[in-house]
């Protein structure tokens, strides 16, 4: 039997990366699973990887009506939720100087409050015994240039798990933070102007990272399982952090 056999769960970010391979990796131990994200063709892509017992549902966390929408499929389809995986999330690399408060309330409107609403929102679904997992970054313990209005979105993330932990205690309720290091995703590319500056930044990381090499999506699932089902039973409040040492060493 699987891991999670019989547990509904959603992840937002689900069609692509960290969230993508939770998805695949839930519905292997018996999970089914909502995934979300803003574009229909990657939701569509992601849904035909899963394959079975998945719902696509498009949606921006930071907007709390296509929240409001997402957790009335839920409740439709499913009646109830078990764990919500928070892998919704944005970068965009800038130094200080560069920074603009456009670029301030986009990271934050969607980093720390599309998380905190995609949490709030779930509570009236979320089961007792259930299990919350936060997607954070190493970056949070860091001091990275170009990274700081990122990073304190993570640091906010960081803090709402110790809130909620306390908060959700009563019911049974886990939440706990999980923090890569630099995992091979497309989020990679994705902050870089160029395909050389992205390699660049890949090998400065490896080289700075005590294993040795970047993480891989499957690696992040695996940390995330452990999070969400009952391997974990005895952790709440935790960060998880899963980077090849890099914050530690
Ligand atoms: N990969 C790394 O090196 C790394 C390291 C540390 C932490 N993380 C964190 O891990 C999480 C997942 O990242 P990833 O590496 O898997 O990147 P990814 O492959 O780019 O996936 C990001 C996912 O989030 C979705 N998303 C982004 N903004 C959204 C929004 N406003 N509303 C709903 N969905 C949104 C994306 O879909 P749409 O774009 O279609 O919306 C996509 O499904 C993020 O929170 C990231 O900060 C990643």
């Amino acid at each position: 039997m699987g891991k999670l056999q019989g547990k509904v769960a959603v992840i937002t970010g689900g069609s692509s990366g960290i969230g993508l391979a939770t998805a695949a990796r839930f519905v292997a131990e018996g999970a089914y699973v909502f995934i979300t994200g803003r574009r229909q063709a990657e939701l569509d892509r992601a849904k035909a990887i899963i394959g079975s017992n998945v719902t696509a549902v498009q949606g921006d966390i930071a907007n709390l009506d296509d929240l409001d929408r997402l957790y009335e499929i839920v409740r439709r389809e499913k009646g109830g939720l078990d764990i919500i995986v928070a892998s919704a999330g944005y970068v965009e690399v800038l130094p200080t100087e560069s920074v603009t408060p456009e670029h301030f309330d986009k990271t934050f409107g969607i980093n720390a409050r599309g998380t905190y609403f995609t949490v709030q929102k779930a509570l009236p679904l979320l089961r007792d015994g259930g299990s919350v997992v936060l997607v954070a970054s190493g970056m949070h313990i860091k001091g990275f240039p170009a990274y700081g209005v990122y990073a304190a979105t993570k640091a906010a993330i960081r803090s709402f798990t110790r809130t909620w932990a306390a908060e959700f205690k009563s019911r049974g309720i886990r939440v706990n933070t999980l923090s890569p290091g630099l995992i091979e995703t497309p989020i990679i590319d994705g902050q870089f102007d160029s395909k050389e500056e992205a390699d660049g930044a890949r090998a400065m990381f490896k080289q700075i990272t005590p294993l040795g090499r970047i993480g891989r999506a499957d690696e992040m699932a695996a940390a995330a399982l452990f999070l969400a089902s009952d391997e974990s039973s005895y952790s709440t409040g935790i960060d998880l952090i899963a980077d090849g040492g890099i914050t530690q060493l």
